[in-house]
This record gives structure tokens, sequence and C-alpha cells, in this order.
């Protein structure tokens, strides 16, 4: 354990809400990592509902400033970095905002409630070319997803035969849930599912460098009305489940299929991340139900052919103080991601980690597959992507 010296960043937060506890919860356990030379400190917090902003005073006793109005957290000096976890129909504005005024930004999917409002943020990054710029996007922080990324960039998989991915919830599966922002589509985005769950999906496929050219999406809203909150039922009219078939193409004229499902009417799955990809020399499959369990298969030409089950401990991209044997969770993807934006801060815009957050490029391509994929819903025709 060394004593290395942190420089802080000071973050602000915008949203108060569910994921906004999280980073901030995150951000109080950094004696949980280890030889950082960063630490984030939290001085300023915004929500629009006073109540929410109790959580942060009563746990956060440092905290300098609290405000309804984010313009007021903007003009905070103090405030080097601001995560941003609000509303779909916000992103546009407050992003583009965060960005004018200076900070960093660490904000939320789908960075843009449609691809015009994810054009105006990115062409505020382009604008701030010095400000850090960067999606949440958690997944890919578990160890043996890292791993999997490490096999990616060792090429291990030989030629791509297929990439099965997908996130997958069960929260939606009682009709007589009352309706929340996230199922309208004023608030949440025509796209649905895939603006709640895509970037999850994709990051590390475009990470990857396996950005679809074309998309045969079927989508399916299944439950067309809701209760509001008192109880009068009134139409749901988000997309509820979407599968995606998408061809990758390759530089040789050869193209793997990629299928994305993206769905919140999932029986039995809670919080279902997965990733299974299939290769000529190698095969690796991840799925957060069993969320310390990589399973790969080696083969040679002629030998077997079978899957190997490892229990990857808590072997983290940023070391942290958690015994190699112990499990990894939810909170520990958002302690790392946060430590990666967090360097990615110190190193700048150049520097390079060995998995970073999703980009605003990411983002861009993620905004561009599911356009398409409204458009081949629509048309039930293969749409080519970024037409
Ligand atoms: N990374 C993940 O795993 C993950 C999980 C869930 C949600 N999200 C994303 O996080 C974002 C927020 O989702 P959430 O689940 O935290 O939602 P939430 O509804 O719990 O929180 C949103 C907060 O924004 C506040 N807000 C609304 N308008 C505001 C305004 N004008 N000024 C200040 N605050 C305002 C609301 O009062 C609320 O507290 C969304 O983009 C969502 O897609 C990410």
């Amino acid at each position: 354990m060394t004593g290395k010296k942190q420089k802080p960043i000071r973050f602000g937060i915008i949203g108060g809400g569910l994921m906004a506890r999280e980073l901030a919860s995150a951000m109080a356990r950094w004696c949980h990592l280890l030889d950082l030379d960063v630490r984030p400190e939290l001085v300023a917090v915004c929500d629009r509902e006073p109540r929410l902003l109790d959580w942060f005073t009563a746990n956060f006793p440092a905290l300098g400033q609290t405000t309804t109005d984010y313009r007021e957290l903007l003009a905070n000096p103090q405030v080097e970095a601001v995560y941003c976890a609000v509303p779909h129909n916000l992103h546009r504005q407050m992003y583009v905002d965060i960005i004018e005024a200076g900070k960093h930004l660490l904000g939320e999917k789908p960075f843009g409630i449609d691809r015009e409002a994810n054009r105006a943020i990115l062409d505020a990054a382009a604008r701030h070319p010095q400000a850090i710029v960067r999606a949440s996007s958690e997944f890919p922080f578990f160890p043996a997803v890292q791993r999997i990324i490490r096999f990616i960039q060792e090429k291990r998989f030989g030629t791509i035969l297929e990439v099965d991915c997908g996130f997958l919830h069960s929260s939606d599966m009682n009709p007589d849930k009352p309706i929340n922002w996230k199922r309208m589509i004023d608030i949440n985005g025509e796209y649905g599912c895939m603006g709640d769950l895509g970037l999850h999906v994709f990051h590390l496929p475009l990470r990857a460098g396996w950005t679809p050219a074309n998309v045969r999406a079927i989508l399916s809203k299944v439950v067309r009305e809701r209760p509001d909150a008192s109880g009068r039922r009134v139409p749901c009219e988000t997309w509820d489940n979407a599968t995606l078939f998408c061809e990758v193409a390759q530089a040789d004229g050869y193209a793997f299929p990629l299928t994305a499902k993206m769905q919140r009417m999932a029986p039995g799955e809670t919080d279902t991340w997965y990733l299974t990809i299939k290769g000529t020399e190698f095969s690796a499959r991840f799925s957060t139900k069993r969320p310390k369990t990589l399973e790969t298969m080696p083969y040679s030409k002629s030998g077997p052919q079978a899957w190997h089950s490892e229990d990857v401990g808590y072997e983290t991209q940023f070391q942290a103080i958690t015994g190699g044997i112990f499990e990894f969770g939810f909170s520990d993807s958002l302690l790392q991601m946060l430590a990666a934006f967090c360097r990615q801060i110190e190193l700048g815009n150049n520097g390079e980690l060995f998995f970073g957050c999703a980009t605003a490029a990411e983002t861009r391509w993620t905004h561009e597959i599911f356009t398409a994929a409204l458009a081949s819903q629509k048309s039930h025709s293969v749409v080519a992507i970024g037409s």
C-alpha cells in the first residue's frame, strides 16, 4: 500500500436521484482504491426537488453547495467536473451548458434523447477539446469482462464468428406497475428500451471496433397502458423490448452477425448484462447472472471443444484493498468506472487507459444504430447504419 499524493478533482452532481446517489457513494469510498493519483471530492449537488438534497447534506458534511438550479452549480468556480444523471429530455441543454461552462462531463446514457440532441452535445465537446466528455457504462469493468477485453486486444478469437450481447430487465413485467418518466416518449425518448439499455450493450463491441454496418430491428410494445400516480390508466408508448440483428463488416469483405437484445420485459432477469463472443480459435462468455464466472473455450483445429469455467476474483483495472478471492458487484463497477473517468481527466483526452469510459464518439454510434433500428422497425427491412 502506498501513500501516493492524490490530486483532488472537485465534482458537482446534477440530478440527485437513483444514479447520483450511487456515484456519490462511490466517491465516499475512494479509500477502497489503491495507488491512484487522483481523488474526487463532492463539492456541489443540484436537484430540482429540495427534499432529495437532504441525503447528500446528511452524508457529505463538507458539501459546499446545494441548489435547485443547475446554472448556479455551473457558476461555481470550485466545480471542475460534473456527473449529470437527469431524465433524457434534459441531456441536450444540460450537457451542452456543462461543457460550455468549462467543466469536464461524465454524462448518463443515452447522451441525448435522440440523434439531433447527441450531435449538439458532441458539437459542444468539439468546441472544447480540453474537456473530458465521457458517458457512464459500468459493466465492462467487471473483472471477467476486463479479461475478455484483454483477449480481444490479444486477438485470441481468430476470425469472429458471431457476437451476442444484451441487457435484460424484468422490472416491467407487472402491467400494474405505475408509469414513470422512463416509460414516457417525451421524457425518455422514441428509442424506449434502446435509449435506456443500449449504450451498456454496445460500449464494448464499439470499443472492439465492431461497428455494425446495418441493422434489422424487431421492437415490441407489450404493455400499452399503465396506471399513473392517481391510479388512472394512461398510455405507455415506449418500446419495451428490442432485438437488433446487425451485420459487422470487416476490412477484407468478411462480415459477421452481432445480435443485441435490450429488454425490459425479460422474465427472470433482474439486471442481466451479458456478452458471448465466438471465434474460429477461441470463444468467451460472461453474464452478470453469474458475476464472478468467466467461461472460455480454447480449441485447436482438431482438438476438443469444451467450455472452461473459472471464478474470477476481485481482479480489477484499478487496484483495490479487497482481497483477490472476494466477489465483485455493481457498486464496485461504478467505483472502477469513476476511477477511469478521474484518471482520464488527469491524463487528458489523448491519454490511454487499458479500458476507459464510453467516449462521445461511441455515444454517436449508438445513436446511429438506434435511429437506424427505428427506421428498420417502421419499414420491416434492413437499414444501413449512419445512412
Ligand atoms: N448507468 C446506469 O446503470 C444507469 C442506471 C439507471 C439510470 N441511468 C441513467 O441515469 C440518468 C438518470 O436516471 P435515474 O435512474 O438516476 O433517474 P431518477 O429519476 O432517479 O433521477 C433523476 C433526477 O433528476 C432530477 N431532475 C429532473 N429535472 C431536473 C432539473 N431541471 N434540475 C435538476 N434536477 C432535475 C429529478 O428530480 C431526479 O431526482 C438517465 O439518463 C438514465 O438513463 C443509468
